[in-house]
């Protein structure tokens, strides 16, 4: 269960990317140096090192990267070993041009950037298996490998011919009947009745883009295809090293790809969290949650992250002193077993060459950035292996679905703007104001082990997801969904009997009219019980209880006095359904209310700013205190005494916590 990532490596990973390849061997000396004086203990090496590999089709060159390895781990430091498919090498595309992405309008893109493979491409496909085929059995015994990391950031769509042939393949295995498409589609709609499989072309930016059954096919399909090069280096990875763990970066709420259906073919979940400067705190926990919820929280590896600032924002503010140290231990709180970086080295050219490092142009370690890496470095260290796998216990969950996020950003209507992921992060985060630990889930996860499942603008409800809400609740849960919940089927048809659809017998309640408010338009949500006024805004549902009650009117317009807030006891439990987007401020309110139900307190009484988060293995609890305050705290204790893991300093009673500072701190034996 507390099993460690790789056993060769039982500690929390501290590294990032190194892209040897673009420096001469004496530079190498030094980066091994500084990295061992900076407390790395894992490099992550490949990525993009095709050409460097495979010169042209016949000739393989491995000895430098031979000499990297080896010297990685004369100096004690782990492999994250790359396969290099994420940027194919010219020869190849100059040799097989099908191997070249095609953009938005099926025209095939020139050689260059990155990601730029079709990848339904047989040519990519075997190139792919025989690079990783190769890199395996070269280093299946090296004691430094400890991660195979495939290709990087899959991502994007092609729109090529052999991708719209294999759609029409993978249509055909869906639908069956060419009638069943059309019915499930829709296509009466304009005369657009497809007679002939061969019909069927991708969304084509000036094509057929308004069938949005055939939209949202398409990303499944993008999905699945995408995952199928991932398997198609996996498969040979595994067989060859069926020890060496295999993940691949992703990109946390990245909406081309559904990442839960990833979730399953990869070993770790891993992933690379760049959040603006000015992003909130709860805002990045609810990504690091996202990825820990992928794999029904198995913790996951921080594969990157900048060491100080990014350089394709349009402005690229440093992290401040300390951000970077409270920021990696958030990650590490919310489930990381790892903390590394994007880059090691900045480069002298190419489009990352102002992109943050550990070390920059100058290449010194007299730098505010050597020093706040080597103090993590030394920090890591320290808590060897205390941590590794444990798991961060959570009786709420929060339901995100790539899916129906598809489906309702395609939704012409009721208002343009979905703000699927905002919302969703809303919720999380009037919950993360409360302290109150939380899981992402899916539609696929198990509820039953949550007393609160909240389903915000869950769009479309898959058959057997109802169901499972409905026992969850009738056992004594309480669920919580919002507007724009249950309007469609799993093709994206409305459903037949309006909204919520499949959750109406839940929540109790169905919609009669949508209103769509102005950006500077705002209603009130009167609470029925109490003289408790909320704002709400962008949509209001025109709510019909059937056996739901009323929690709270609205306090104006047409439809003033008419409910925007209900209950549905259900069972031994309650489902609320809230019909507008309220502020921040009511979630929090009502999701305090309902946590007293089931006594849910957070993990310790804090002042807002402060976090406390939990992470435990067999009976021991690890509490990771974040000021992200500029102003010291005080955190009461429960009894008995306390060692900070980071610094062994003992507390009992009241831990003083500095600004910005980090405490990791367990009860003593
Ligand atoms: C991504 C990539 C890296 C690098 C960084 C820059 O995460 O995986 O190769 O481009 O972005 O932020
Ligand atoms: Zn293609």
């Amino acid at each position: 269960m507390y099993t460690p990532v790789s056993s060769k490596a039982p500690f929390i990973w501290h590294g990032g990317d190194y892209n040897p390849e673009q420096w001469s061997s004496d530079v190498w000396q030094e980066d091994f140096r500084l990295m061992k004086k900076a407390g790395i203990t894992a490099a992550t090496v490949g990525v993009f090192s095709w050409v460097s590999l495979q010169p042209d089709e016949d000739t393989f060159t491995f000895e430098w990267l031979d000499e990297v390895i080896a010297g990685l781990h004369e100096n004690g430091i782990k492999v994250v070993l790359a396969t290099p498919t994420a940027a194919q090498p010219a020869w190849m595309s100059q040799k097989y041009p099908e191997v070249m992405r095609s953009d938005e309008y099926g025209i095939r893109k020139a050689h260059g950037r990155r990601v730029n493979y079709c990848p339904s491409s047989t040519v990519y496909r075997q190139f792919s298996a025989q690079i990783a085929r190769k890199l395996a059995e070269r280093y299946k015994d090296h004691p430094a490998l400890i991660l195979w990391h495939v290709s990087n950031e899959y991502g994007g769509t092609c729109m090529c011919e052999t991708c719209a042939e294999h759609f029409r393949e993978w249509l055909r295995a869906r639908y069956g009947m060419l009638d069943e498409l059309n019915a499930r589609w829709w296509t009466r709609f304009w005369g657009h009745t497809y007679t002939d499989w061969s019909q069927i072309m991708p969304p084509l930016a000036n094509g057929e883009v308004l069938t949005h059954g055939l939209n949202v096919d398409y990303m499944r399909f993008m999905t699945d295809t995408q995952l199928a090069c991932f398997v198609n280096e996996r498969d040979v990875l595994r067989e060859i090293t069926p020890d060496i763990p295999i993940t691949t970066n992703m990109m946390g709420s990245y909406k081309p790809l559904n990442y839960r259906k990833w979730a399953k073919e990869v070993d770790v979940i891993s992933w690379d969290s760049y959040p603006r400067p000015n992003q909130s705190v709860g805002e990045i926990a609810f990504a690091h949650d996202l990825n820990r919820g992928l794999k029904d929280g198995q913790p996951f590896l921080l594969l990157e992250q900048t060491p100080s600032s990014q350089n394709w924002q349009a402005v690229n503010a440093l992290k401040r002193p300390g951000v970077l140290r409270r920021w990696s231990y958030l990650a590490v709180a919310h489930g990381a077993d790892s903390v590394m970086y994007f880059q090691w080295r900045r480069g002298r050219g190419g489009c990352e060459k102002y992109h943050g490092a550990i070390i920059e142009h100058a290449g010194r370690e007299d730098t505010r950035v050597f020093r706040e890496v080597s103090q993590i470095g030394a920090e890591l260290n320290r808590l060897g292996d205390a941590i590794v796998g444990a798991r961060t216990p959570a009786r709420i969950a929060v339901l995100l679905d790539w899916e129906s996020w598809w489906a309702l950003d395609e939704a012409v209507g009721p208002m343009r703007d979905k703000r699927y992921v905002p919302t969703v992060s809303k919720h999380y985060n009037a919950l993360y104001n409360l302290h109150l630990p939380v899981d992402i889930v899916f539609p696929d996860s198990d509820f039953s082990q949550y007393d609160i499942l909240i389903a915000p603008q869950y769009y479309m409800v898959k058959p057997g997801v109802a169901e499972k809400i409905e026992a969850m609740v009738a056992s004594g849960g309480t669920f919580v969904t919002t507007h724009l919940s249950g309007m469609v089927d799993e093709t994206d048809l409305a459903c037949e009997n309006g909204y919520p659809g499949p959750l109406q017998k839940v929540t109790g309640v169905w919609v009669e009219e949508i209103d769509a408010l102005y950006e500077d338009q705002t209603n009130t949500i009167e609470m029925a019980h109490s003289e408790k006024s909320y704002t709400c805004g962008r949509l209001a549902d025109i709510v019909r209880p059937q056996t739901a009650e009323v929690v709270a009117t609205y306090g104006s317009d047409f439809y003033a006095g008419q409910p925007v807030v209900t209950r549905n006891v259900f069972g031994e439990g309650q489902a609320y359904y809230i019909g507008s987007d309220p502020e921040i401020a009511f979630l929090e309110y009502l999701y305090r209310s309902i946590a007293d139900r089931y006594d849910l307190q957070p993990v310790l009484g804090v002042p807002q700013g402060v976090e406390v988060t939990l992470r435990q293995k067999e009976n021991k609890g690890f509490l990771f205190i974040l000021n992200h305050n500029d102003q010291q705290a005080d955190v009461a204790l429960p009894d008995g005494i306390y060692t900070d893991l980071l610094t062994g300093k003992q507390w009992s009673d009241t831990l003083t916590i500095d600004a910005g500072d980090v405490a990791i701190v367990t009860a003593s034996d």
